[in-house]
C-alpha cells in the first residue's frame, strides 16, 4: 500500500481571534502543514463560517497553506470569490452540487489540490466515477458545520471502505483526510487505516489554553505516526 506523509490541518474555526498571531507562530514553529478553513454559507450547513475577508487577512499573517473546506451550495460558481492559491487544498462536498464532476473541472485552473468531501451518510461508491479528477477524499466523521461534536461511529468502518476502494481502483495516489472529532485515539486508529491528513480541532488541539497547543500538536504527531 502506498504510504503518504501524515499531516496536521489545524481547524481555525476553533481558534480564538484574540491570540491569532501567537497561535500561528506556534503552528509555524511546530510545522503544522495546513490551516483548515471551514467556509460555511448557512444553506449547505446550518451555520455561518469563516469568510473571504478572514481568509484574506490570514494570508497576510502566515504562509501556511490553507485546507479550504467549502461547505457551500453550488461551489462551482463561487471559487473565484475565495482567493484560492496553488498550494492550497480545496474540498468541495459531493452533496453540495448536482454537477460534481463539473465542479471538479471548474476547480482545475486554480492549480490547487482537489478533494471531494463526503458526509457520514454518503456512500463510498459515490466516489467511484470521480477518482480520476481528485487528489484526495475528505471524509467527514461528523455531520459538518459545528466543532465539538461526537464522531458518527459508522465512519470508522467507512474509512476502511474508502481505502479498499482506492486499492481496488488502483488509485492509492489519492489521499484521505479525516475531519470531525479527531481525538488522539481516533487519530491513531484512522492513521493505521490509512488516513494521512488529520483535522485538529477541539478534540485534540484547541483544548483550552494556548500554552497547551505545542504539546497537543506533539501528542497528535505521535499518535498519527505510531
Ligand atoms: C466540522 C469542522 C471541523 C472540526 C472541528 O464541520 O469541519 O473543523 O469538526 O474539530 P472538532 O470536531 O475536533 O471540534
Ligand atoms: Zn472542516
Amino acid at each position: 500500500m502506498q504510504s503518504h506523509k501524515k499531516e496536521i490541518s489545524a481547524s481555525m474555526m476553533c481558534s480564538d481571534l484574540i491570540n491569532l498571531k501567537e497561535t500561528l507562530k506556534i503552528f509555524e514553529d511546530e510545522g503544522v502543514e495546513h490551516l483548515h478553513i471551514d467556509v460555511m454559507d448557512g444553506t449547505f450547513v446550518p451555520n455561518f463560517g469563516l469568510g473571504v475577508d478572514y481568509i484574506r487577512s490570514l494570508r497576510e499573517l502566515t504562509d501556511i497553506p490553507m485546507d479550504l473546506h467549502l461547505m457551500v451550495k453550488d461551489p462551482e460558481y463561487k471559487f473565484q470569490w475565495v482567493g484560492i492559491k496553488e498550494n492550497d487544498i480545496v474540498s468541495v462536498h459531493y452533496e453540495s452540487t448536482f454537477q460534481v464532476q463539473r465542479a471538479l473541472d471548474f476547480l482545475e485552473p486554480f492549480g490547487c489540490k482537489r478533494f471531494l468531501a463526503i458526509n457520514p451518510a454518503t456512500p463510498v461508491y459515490s466516489l467511484e466515477e470521480v477518482l480520476d479528477y481528485i487528489d484526495g477524499i475528505h471524509l467527514l466523521m461528523v455531520n459538518p458545520g459545528f466543532a465539538g461534536q461526537n464522531i458518527v461511529p459508522s465512519t470508522i468502518k467507512k474509512a476502511e471502505k474508502v481505502m479498499q476502494l482506492l486499492k481496488e481502483k488502483n488509485h492509492e495516489d489519492v489521499i484521505m483526510e479525516v475531519d470531525g472529532n479527531i481525538t488522539l485515539e481516533h487519530a491513531e486508529i484512522l492513521s493505521k487505516i490509512g488516513a494521512s491528513i488529520f483535522v485538529a480541532g477541539t478534540s485534540c488541539l484547541f483544548t483550552g489554553d494556548i500554552k497547551d497547543y505545542a504539546q497537543n500538536l506533539e501528542k497528535l504527531r505521535k499518535a498519527i505516526n505510531k
